[in-house]
C-alpha cells in the first residue's frame, strides 16, 4: 500500500469514528460530563413567542447560557419533576452564576400552551424562567433543532384530554448559542448544580 493511500484511509477512519461518536453521544448521554460535547449538533435558530407575548429568537438570549427543556404544561409528572430539578439547581448557584443563565421551557403542545397559559405556569418553578410557545411549525422547527422528540397521544380523546409523549432532556447552551452539555432525565438537582457551577 502506498503511503498516500494509507493516509487517505486513515483520515476516513478518523472522520468515521468522530461522526459515530457524535451521534452516539445523545443516546448514550451522560449527566453532562462529556468533553467532546461541542461536537454534538444540537441547537440552532428559533423564532417563538415568550410567555409575555413577545416574539423572540435565539438572538434575544445571546450572551447568556440557556438551560432549555421541551415539554408541556398539562404534563402530569415528567415536566413538573424536571422543571423542579432545574429550579432547585438554579437555587444552589451564586447570584453571579444565576445572572448568567436563563431557564427556558419550550412547549411541544402549542395548541393548549398559549402565552397566557405559559405565563401562569413558568413562575411557579422559578422567577427567572421563560416560557416559549409558537405556531405548530415554529415549535416543530425548534424541537427538531434541539433533537427533542414529541408526539400526541390519544389525539382523538372525546374530552380533548390528550397527552404528549416527549423526550426529557435539559440542554445547556452557551452564550454563543452553541451546545455545551445536556442533563438526562433523572439527573439530581445537586449534580446539575455542581456541573453548572463548573461551567458558568
Ligand atoms: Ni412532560
Amino acid at each position: 500500500m502506498s503511503r498516500i493511500v494509507f493516509i487517505v484511509i486513515a483520515a476516513v477512519v478518523v472522520v468515521a469514528a468522530a461522526t459515530a461518536g457524535r451521534y452516539m453521544m445523545m443516546p448514550g448521554g451522560s449527566d453532562g460530563g462529556q468533553s467532546q460535547a461541542a461536537r454534538v449538533q444540537v441547537g440552532g435558530p428559533f423564532t417563538l413567542t415568550d410567555h409575555t407575548g413577545k416574539r423572540v429568537t435565539e438572538k434575544d438570549f445571546a450572551g447568556k447560557y440557556m438551560l432549555m427543556y421541551f415539554g408541556y404544561t398539562y404534563c402530569p409528572d415528567v415536566c413538573p419533576t424536571s422543571l423542579s430539578v432545574v429550579a432547585e439547581a438554579l437555587d444552589q448557584l451564586s447570584p453571579e452564576q444565576l445572572a448568567k443563565v436563563v431557564p427556558i421551557f419550550v412547549t411541544v403542545d402549542p395548541e393548549r400552551d398559549t402565552p397566557e397559559v405559559m405565563a401562569s405556569y413558568v413562575p411557579h418553578f422559578h422567577s427567572t424562567m421563560v416560557g416559549l410557545t409558537g405556531s405548530e411549525d415554529e415549535v416543530k422547527a425548534a424541537a427538531r433543532a434541539y433533537k427533542a422528540f414529541y408526539a400526541k397521544v390519544n389525539a382523538d380523546a372525546p374530552d380533548g384530554n390528550y397527552t404528549m409523549d416527549h423526550s426529557s432532556i435539559t440542554y445547556l447552551m452557551g452564550p454563543d448559542g452553541l451546545y455545551v452539555t445536556h442533563f438526562n432525565h433523572g439527573t439530581e438537582a445537586a449534580k446539575m448544580a455542581a456541573r453548572l457551577k463548573e461551567l458558568l
